[in-house]
């Protein structure tokens, strides 16, 4: 039988996304046991895993090296892959905002400075808005560009709040909710298609249930 080969973003999401897999029953115990290995086969259940920086999902997923995947809804809207999106997968809730330090007035007649490591979200926000910014584009730790000066506000994730709260900061805008996509390869989901559909229907009960 030909494997699912599966690519799972490695960290705290990846945890709680194998937790759903397993519940589905595509478990694949091995990947329990503790250690640095990163792929993980059970023939019984048909299923190939291995962790990906989470960033990276989608590009094994749209170059068919992985059949399916799970990413964030924000990387699929940096990036725009060319793959299926399947499912909601009702976990990593979050959303991406704009935030500034509290008490923060736009200045409309200036060029507003945007730091954030999410450069098409935000430019697509404020093509939208028919607003002129200046793009920082950072890799991490955001939150210290306007403390710093670097910049006027910053486009990020916000889950809890906290970042922004202990760096004195407060979210002005939020653009667009997040939470995990189950997404598959354009022709993999056609070849596999058979376990591609039970994975699919027993993670929407899963799903559902999270809602
Ligand atoms: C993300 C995001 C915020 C933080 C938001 O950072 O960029 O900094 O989480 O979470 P909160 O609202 O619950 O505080 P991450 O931990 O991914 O690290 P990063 O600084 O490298 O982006």
């Amino acid at each position: 039988m030909d494997m699912l080969n599966i690519a799972l973003p490695k960290g705290r999401l990846g945890e709680k996304v194998y937790d759903m897999f397993e519940s589905a029953g595509f478990g694949c115990p091995s990947i329990r046991e503790p250690g640095r290995k990163l792929i993980f086969e059970n023939e019984e259940t048909g299923v190939r895993y291995f962790w990906a920086k989470p960033s990276d999902v989608a590009i094994y997923v749209e170059r068919g090296a992985a059949d399916i995947g799970v990413a964030g809804k924000d990387i699929l809207l940096e990036y725009s892959p060319d793959v299926y999106e399947l499912l909601d997968l009702n976990i990593g809730k979050c959303r991406m905002a704009v935030a500034a330090p509290a008490g923060f007035r736009d200045d409309r007649r200036k060029t507003l400075k945007v730091a954030t490591k999410f450069t098409n979200i935000a430019s697509n926000y404020y093509n939208s808005l028919g607003r002129d910014i200046d793009i920082v584009h950072l890799n991490g730790s955001i939150e210290i560009a306007p403390i710093l000066g670097l910049t006027d506000v910053i486009v990020d994730i916000v889950e809890t709040g906290a970042t922004l709260r202990e760096n004195n900061l407060e979210v002005i805008e939020t653009i667009v909710p997040i939470s995990a996509r189950l997404i598959a390869n354009k022709s993999g989901f056609r070849f596999k298609s058979e376990s591609i559909e039970k994975l699919v229907n027993k993670l929407s009960e899963k799903a559902e249930i999270r809602q």
